[in-house]
Parts: C-alpha cells; structure tokens; sequence
C-alpha cells in the first residue's frame, strides 16, 4: 500500500511512525514533510495543493491522509481534489472542514443539532461587540476564520476586550471575517478525537494539552507544551456522557446535514460544573495530542484508514493500551514570540524506551541535527501508571540539549480532573 501523509509537524512525525509500525508496513510518502519524517517517508517533489493533485495519481497513491488541516480548506480542498481522482482521502472534504475553519458555522452546526456549547453572538464592527459583551467579563473573543492558534482571547476585562476587538475587527490581523463574542465557561479541559466514517465512530484514547509556555499553567498561550493521553484521564461517567452527548450528535448532525466525513475530528471540550460542553471542533488529531495517544494505539493503523476512506470502520483493526502516555514538549529561544534555528541538538541518541518525535528539526550536511521553528522535539513515555510515565517522559527529555532549551517541568504532573 502506498500511502501519503500531509503536514510537516511532530504530529505528522508521530502519525508516520504509528503507519510504518502497521503489520504490513505500507510505503510511505510524505508532504511536505520535515527532514526527520523523510527517515520514513519518501518526499514527493510537489510545490503546493495543485501539483500534489496531480502528482497524487500519477504515483499509484492508494491513500491519503491529512495531518494539518489548512490543506482541507486550500483552494478545492484535498480531500475534494482526492475525490475527484478517485484516491481514499482521510479527512473531510471542504464543506466539512467549515466545522474548524470557521466557528461561526461550527457554533451553527452545534446549536442547530443541540449539542452542549457556550452561547455566541457574532458581531461584525467593534461597537456591535462591545455592546454585545455589555461588560460581563470574563468574555471570550473568537475570529471567525483560521488564524493559526491566534484567533481566540480569554478577556478578563475591557481593555483586553478592546484590544483584541481593535485588533481583529478595526486593523483586521486576520483580514475579512466576524468575531464570536462567547459566554467564558470554566472547566478542565480534554480533547476527545474520534475517526468519523459517515454515520459510525471509533473514540480513540483521551488527551489533554498543556497550553500555556510556563510551569503552572502560566505565561502566553502556545501551540502546546506538552500533552497526557490515558483512557483514565475522565471517569467512564463522563466519558459515556461526552459520548451520548456530543459525539453521537455530532456525527448524526453531519449525516442530516449532508456533510461528508471520513477522517479524525477532534472535539475540544470544556468539562463545566453542568456537564461537558463542546468549545471548538477541529478536522484532524491534535498537536500534541497526537504524539502522546499514537503510542498507546496498537493494530493496523493503516489498514484502519485506508478502510475508513473507502467507507468502512474497521474497529477490529484498532485496540488502545490502558495505562499512561506522556509528551513532553522541547521548544527554542524565544517561543512563543519566535523562534531561534541553527543551534545544534546534542543527546538525541539517548532516549532509552521512550520516543522522540521531530516537530522543528534540520539535518545538516554532516548529519547533525539542529533546531528548526518553536516546537523543536516531543519525547514521549507510556507506562501502566501515569507516575511511572511521568518519570520516563521527563528523564529522557533531561538527556537532550540545546541552547535555549525551554520545556515545563509539570507535564503529566500537574493534573486536573
Ligand atoms: P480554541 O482556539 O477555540 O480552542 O480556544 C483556545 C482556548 O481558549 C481553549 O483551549 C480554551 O482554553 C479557551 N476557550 C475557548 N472558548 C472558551 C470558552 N467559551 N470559555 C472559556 N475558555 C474558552
Ligand atoms: N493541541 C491543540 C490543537 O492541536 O489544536
């Protein structure tokens, strides 16, 4: 089997590893890929959505799977193109994938089918949000579209409300679109992925991500910090809640509503004092989720998904390991602001049992490795006891080195429930 992976992260770095450990190890291509993945997966010599089109069929791709989602929304959208080329696409097609890129639609589809969300109004002017918020803070401010993990504000106050409103709204940072302005609900919060095909669901190990750069949940927001997967992570009460309450009607939304979906939905969840609400969908696994719960699945992962995209979900190709995975998240100088490349990686070697998946890494001519973006690696452990993960995860995150080096010390440790 012939199967290509699109995106370049840690998360397309752990999913790329889980497909090459299936039993009947597929060949593997990757786009774009990043220097770690092409160890495992071949590049493919294509410059955006239109030539990997076309590249696709030439190339006797039997399957593709989506990691990062702005490629289901770019230009015909991947899985549209796939379809028309007759290739198994794992994720959603356009239509589908409005469920992430816009959370005006995805508050529409939420409401429309009576799944638990907080309530929204979307304003289009700054003096239309402000009086909508009418000083009830904490307020949550959302832009409509993609923003690349920019687009939402927690607002204690008015002048934080002001400033996102005048930034997104009056200067418009992200362009054209509408901002959400939504009741600020409270919780701790799990990302619960389930992979759709039409009206079935397979829910696969819960997570939840450390979202914030500093030990003890402090300082600015980040693309994640770190991750803990455990099927233990939420009491079986609540897990059968989030599903009876939100999966089952999302998945029976989609059908009514006639949007397609085959591939990873991930489902952001806020667990508030009355019950599990949903705070945002997302058409894909999560990063770093995705590398803490990949080690904890065991099976066929490609057979799962090929099947999945032809329209079967093969439950029995999958089974989840009950104990324990942590990630732990090694990022550059400078992150989140920016990020500082060139700077020599020493240690990699030397991870013993755990794994350690490249998320911003550059091979040099001599072989060394060096730091390439933010996230720069995610060393991840899996034991039967979240102590014993703990321990593993950040012992071998304590082997590697490079000038900067920022990570938490409580991932996996600081816990909520
Ligand atoms: P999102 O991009 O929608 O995932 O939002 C980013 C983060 O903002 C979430 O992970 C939450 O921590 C926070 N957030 C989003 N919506 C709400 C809400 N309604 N109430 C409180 N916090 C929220
Ligand atoms: N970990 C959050 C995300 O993947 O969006």
């Amino acid at each position: 089997m012939r199967i290509l992976v699109v995106g370049k992260g840690g998360r397309e770095h752990a999913l790329v590893r889980a497909l090459a450990e299936s039993p009947e190890p597929p060949e593997l291509f990757c786009f774009p890929g990043s220097d770690a993945i092409f160890e495992l997966a071949q590049p493919v010599p294509a410059s955006g959505l239109e030539s990997l089109l076309e590249w696709m069929p030439s190339h006797a791709i039997d399957l593709c799977i989506a990691g990062e989602e702005s490629y289901l929304v770019t230009g015909e959208g991947l899985a549209n193109g796939c379809a028309k080329a007759g290739i198994p696409c794992w994720g959603p097609p356009k239509e589908s994938a409005q469920l992430e890129a816009s959370k005006e639609f995805a508050k529409g589809f939420l409401l429309r089918n009576g799944i638990p969300t907080a309530r929204a109004t979307a304003c289009g002017t700054f003096d239309e949000a402000l009086a909508t918020i009418a000083d009830e803070y904490p307020t949550v401010l959302k832009f409509d579209g993609l923003a690349a993990g920019k687009g939402v504000a927690v607002c204690p106050d008015a002048a934080s409300a002001r400033e996102f409103l005048e930034e997104v709204l009056v200067r418009r940072r992200f362009g054209a679109g509408r901002v959400l302005v939504e009741q600020c609900l409270t919780g701790p919060e799990v990302s619960v992925f389930a992979a759709i095909v039409d009206e079935t669901y397979l829910i696969f190990t819960p997570a939840r991500d450390y979202k914030r750069i500093g030990d003890g949940d402090c300082g600015p927001n980040t693309g994640g910090m770190g991750a803990v997967a455990s099927r233990q992570l939420v009491s079986p009460e609540t897990l059968s809640r989030i599903e009876t309450e939100i999966v089952q009607p999302t998945v029976a939304g989609l059908c009514r509503e006639g949007l397609p979906y085959r591939g990873f939905l991930y489902f952001g969840i806020m667990l508030t004092p009355s019950g599990p609400q949903v705070i945002e969908y997302n058409c894909r696994f999560g990063d770093p989720e995705c590398q803490a719960v990949m080690p904890l699945v065991r099976g066929d992962l490609a057979g799962f998904c090929l099947a999945g995209a032809q329209g079967q979900l093969r439950r029995d190709l999958l089974a989840f390991d009950d104990g324990w995975s942590v990630c732990v998240i090694l990022a550059s100088a400078g992150y989140p602001n920016s990020a500082h490349s060139g700077e020599r990686i020493a240690g990699l070697g030397t991870a013993g049992s755990a794994r350690i998946y490249h998320a911003g890494t550059r091979q040099t001519a001599a072989g060394d490795w060096e730091t390439h973006g933010g996230r720069v690696l995610a060393v991840v452990a899996s034991a039967v006891t979240r102590a014993e993960a703990v321990a593993q995860a950040h012992a071998a995150a304590d082997l590697i080195h490079f000038e900067g080096l920022q990570r938490r010390r409580d991932i996996g440790i600081l816990h909520f429930t």
